[in-house]
């Protein structure tokens, strides 16, 4: 019998610290019209000394599992795909689980940049019509503002920091994710990168004094990069699909700049008007991007049951993807997840653990 891999639910976050145009331009040398005409942007969000990747994950994720009415027992795999994860290792989805007391749950952090959320569906989905897993949990979070150079006009405007989740559950009922094409082309690597903090140049004094922790990349390449792939992924997808573009409602692309948005609408000739865009808010938050715009899109009824939406993005490697989706909804039914009482029981059955560990 063939399977299918349903959203069943989503959720976001992001910091309340907003940062203007404005209040950038008293910190490097640029300005609100510049930033906005090259870019769409006029305002992030900015993660506080509290939060971080995994908090913000952990609140998606919440948000998410409430919306699906799923407790976390019942999930068998999270994902979180991130660049800017809580440490090396321990990986930011055990974090998570631990926070959701998702004790039947693998848990990986999945690393293609911008364009991880789409791999990271991908992964989710193909267990679940493998028949090994019935329930995922799939978070996109970043907090690109703790690797960004704060004196680098060229990037400091373009990062934003949130998460967005959703989850998936196993159905006999075709839809959910329909297709996925997933790209990389590693020759393009050093176009945007994060070059010291690995085992190729580990962190150290030096590394530090030259900056080569910070985000670094060549933005007209990235440019020229992304507006070329974003359309032609989105096309193999719907052909993936088996649909044409006639039968797309909605494409959900990844939030980067909305000249490369529009140029993948005009390769695609699809209007804008059913293309989602939040970047002038949120800024590029990478692969939290695609989530939050899914989230926004459903919040402003804007994504409906049945509708079917591309979704699409690009980012460091360099990757690319696009998937095809048909929106699912709710399932209903009495309200068993309740969010204070899963957070408050997560963290007693974590502190009970750790306390059973010392003894
Ligand atoms: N404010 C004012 N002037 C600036 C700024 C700024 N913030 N940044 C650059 N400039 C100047 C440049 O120095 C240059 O000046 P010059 O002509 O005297 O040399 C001029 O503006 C034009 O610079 P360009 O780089 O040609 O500007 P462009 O129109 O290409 O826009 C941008 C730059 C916005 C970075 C664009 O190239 C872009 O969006 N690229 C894609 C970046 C991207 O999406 N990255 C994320 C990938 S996803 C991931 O994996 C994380």
């Amino acid at each position: 019998m063939t399977r299918y891999a349903h959203i069943t639910g989503w959720g976001m976050a992001v910091p309340e610290k907003v940062l203007t145009n404005h209040e950038l331009s008293e910190m490097v040398e640029t300005n609100d019209e510049w930033i906005i005409s090259r870019t769409g942007i006029r305002e992030r969000r900015i993660a506080s000394d509290e939060e971080s990747t995994a908090t913000l994950a952990i609140d998606a994720a919440i948000q998410a599992l409430e919306v699906a009415n799923l407790p976390p027992n019942k999930l068998n795999l999270i994902i979180v795909s991130t660049s800017s994860p809580e440490y090396q290792f321990p990986a930011t989805a055990c974090l998570v689980q631990d926070r959701l007391g998702a004790l039947n749950a693998g848990a990986f952090d999945l690393s293609a940049a911008c364009s991880g959320f789409i791999y990271a569906l991908d992964m989710a989905t193909q267990a679940i019509r493998s028949g090994s897993i019935r329930n995922a949990l799939v978070i996109g979070s970043e907090t690109l503002s703790r690797f960004v150079n704060w004196k680098d006009r060229e990037t400091c405007i373009l990062f934003g920091d949130g998460a967005g989740a959703f989850v998936l559950q196993a159905s006999e009922e075709p839809g959910g994710l329909l297709s996925a094409i997933l790209r990389s082309d590693g020759s393009g690597g050093n176009s945007l990168s994060v070059p010291a903090g690995g085992s190729r140049l580990p962190a150290s004094a030096n590394t530090v004094a030259q900056g080569l922790h910070y985000i670094q990349m060549n933005g007209r390449e990235v440019f020229r990069f992304a507006t070329r792939v974003m359309a032609h992924a989105s096309q193999e997808a719907v052909e993936a699909a088996q649909l044409k573009m006639e039968d797309i409602d909605l494409i959900i692309p990844h939030q980067a700049n909305q000249r490369i948005i529009e140029a993948a609408a005009r390769g695609l000739n699809f209007p804008m008007e059913r293309v989602v865009v939040n970047v002038d808010k949120y800024g590029n938050t990478s692969t939290a991007s695609i989530p939050i715009a899914t989230c926004e899109a459903v919040q402003n009824s804007r994504l409906h049951p049945g509708n079917r939406a591309i979704l699409v993005g690009f980012g460091a490697g360099l990757t690319w993807g696009a998937a095809v989706i048909q929106w699912t909804g709710p399932i209903g039914g009495r309200k068993i997840v309740r969010p204070t009482s899963l957070r408050v029981w997560a963290k007693f059955r974590s502190f009970f653990r750790r306390l059973i560990r010392m003894i």
